[in-house]
């Protein structure tokens, strides 16, 4: 039988380890433990990039993996790399987004060649990274700062003047959250920022797949558009004038 007051001071022991526990979790010190470094972060997606394009990940596989390596980033990490406060001197567009470039030549291990391309997307409160998608591309964005209202949609059929699409995701992204594209899943997107200043990092691989014989770089299209049975789209192809007209 223990006494009341060493019941007590059990009791004392666990809130206290449990409060050290809670504390570390607020903190994110567990989180960073298991962090790898910003310079091993990098390498891994180049690796990640030479299988997508070697073809030993499918796009899906690859889609996946650069979800599971985006959540493992040192945010903080990442913006000082990137320098994201001396982008935050730039001035930002009255419509659509800022594209940015940074470099990586200081990131120790990094090959010359990347395999990907990269950029930093800014916009002010209530600007858009218009809808589009992408042909024969995979991509993937991580939110460095602000807040953003994100929206993607599967691209299921192309056709001469429109696409048939179905929406996929449509929710709010906080700072660190990420998405990913590619020509199988949630192959449109569409970011609007919700905040002033708000900034979007972002790494693609571009021609990874030779049977896909559609054009790269952007498909701008209207997801405003009519109703089709089963939750899909009637999407009219724009062009990027038009698309950042009624989106930017
Ligand atoms: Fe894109």
């Amino acid at each position: 039988m223990q006494s009341r007051r060493e019941f007590h001071s059990r009791l004392l022991g666990s809130a206290v380890t449990f409060g050290l526990v809670e504390f570390l979790h607020t903190r994110n010190l567990f989180a960073d433990a298991v962090k790898p470094t910003i310079d091993k972060w990098f390498l891994e997606l180049t690796e990640l990039s030479k299988d997508l394009k070697g073809r030993k990940l499918t796009d899906l596989e690859f889609q996946t993996r650069m979800e599971d390596l985006y959540k493992r980033v040192d945010l903080k990490a990442l913006c000082a790399l990137v320098k994201l406060d001396e982008v935050e001197k730039r001035p930002l567009p009255d419509s659509g987004a800022a594209n940015v470039g940074f470099d990586l030549s200081k990131v120790a291990g990094l090959p010359a060649n990347l395999g990907f391309g990269k950029q930093i997307f800014g916009c002010k409160k209530g600007k858009s990274i218009v809808p589009h998608g992408h042909a024969n591309m995979c991509t993937g964005f991580i939110v460095l700062k602000g807040k953003w209202h994100g929206k993607h949609y599967d691209r299921v059929e192309t056709h001469k003047d429109h696409y048939v699409i179905k929406p996929t995701i449509d929710r709010e992204f906080e700072p660190g959250e990420l998405s990913t594209i590619s020509d199988h899943k949630d192959n449109i997107h569409w970011f609007k920022s919700l905040t002033d200043a708000a900034y979007i990092f972002n790494v693609h691989v571009i021609g990874y797949d030779p049977t896909i014989k559609d054009a790269g770089g952007r498909l701008y299209l209207d997801p405003d558009g009519e109703k089709l049975s089963g939750g899909l789209v009637k999407a009219p192809k724009m062009s990027s004038t038009d698309c950042h007209k009624k989106y930017g």
